[in-house]
């Protein structure tokens, strides 16, 4: 397949979905995690900060990195791949469904989920939390009105960061609607991920095997590159515009 199928593909697929990966935020200024010069875990051991382990050995320590985060989510902005991906969700309606790995609600504060399509934050978000009582998830206050760790409005137990970390599973009807919405799909985009995080990695193959397309967006190779129809060595914004549009 080459750039002219492929956009040809895009354009004529009325069931689209959609994988992003945190590629797609390295544009608005957000870390990825495993980019060697700036990756976040580079920094950080993830069982030593994303774990249910370490939240409980020391919550405060794991809540000041996530209250570091959430500062700098709300401080960024949803880049022209984020616009992208709320324009294609417009042109295919109900036929868009994106499921992202990411935790920095970008695309929802770019459009996506309310233009016709689906969203679906698989890994949970920075700017919600969720009580460890009762399970009750709140919106977290503004960053600069934030001390972690957050109470509960109902119960007034203590909330954890939203997020489902190592070890955890990721939320069944998210999971499922993601798995139905890559099998009955025309065209898979997968986009900015390293591809090596399960189940979430596994979603191309659920286009693959019912004779979906699937298209990969990356500067760099990944280990889902060689199972997939084509490949664009291209940033998020950029592979967008030479796949829909200019
Ligand atoms: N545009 C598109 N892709 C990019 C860009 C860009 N501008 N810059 C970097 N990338 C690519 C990198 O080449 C890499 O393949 O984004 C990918 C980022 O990979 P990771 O850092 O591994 O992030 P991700 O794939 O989202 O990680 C998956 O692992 O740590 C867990 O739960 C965490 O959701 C995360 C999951």
């Amino acid at each position: 397949m080459n750039l002219s199928q492929a956009r040809d593909a895009l354009a004529a697929a009325r069931r689209v979905a959609v994988l992003t990966g945190a590629g797609i935020s390295a544009e608005s200024g957000i870390p990825t995690f495993r980019d060697a010069q700036q990756g976040l875990w580079a920094r950080f051991r993830p069982e030593d900060l994303a774990s249910p382990d370490a939240y409980h050995r020391d919550p405060a320590l794991v809540w000041e990195w996530y209250a570091g985060r959430y500062r700098d989510v709300m401080a960024a902005t949803p880049n022209a791949g984020h616009d992208r991906l709320a324009r294609l969700e417009r042109e295919k309606g109900d036929g868009f469904f994106l499921a992202t790995q990411n935790v920095d609600g970008l695309h929802a504060r770019a459009g996506s989920g309310t233009l016709g399509g689906q969203l679906v934050e698989l890994h949970g978000n920075l700017i919600t939390a969720r009580c460890e009582v009762c399970g009750q998830v709140e919106a977290l206050p503004a960053p600069e009105g934030f001390t972690p760790p957050p109470v509960c409005s109902r119960c007034s137990g203590r909330m954890r960061p939203n997020i489902v970390w190592f070890g955890e599973f990721l939320p069944e009807d998210a999971l499922e609607a993601a798995s139905d919405a890559f099998a009955a799909a025309d065209v898979a985009l997968i986009i900015g991920t390293s591809g090596v995080v399960y189940p979430a990695a596994g979603l191309a193959f659920e286009t693959l095997g019912r004779g979906g397309t699937v298209i990969e967006i990356n500067p760099s190779e990944t280990e889902l590159t060689p199972h997939l129809s084509f490949s664009l060595r291209e940033t998020a914004s950029r592979g967008l515009a030479a796949l829909n549009g200019g």
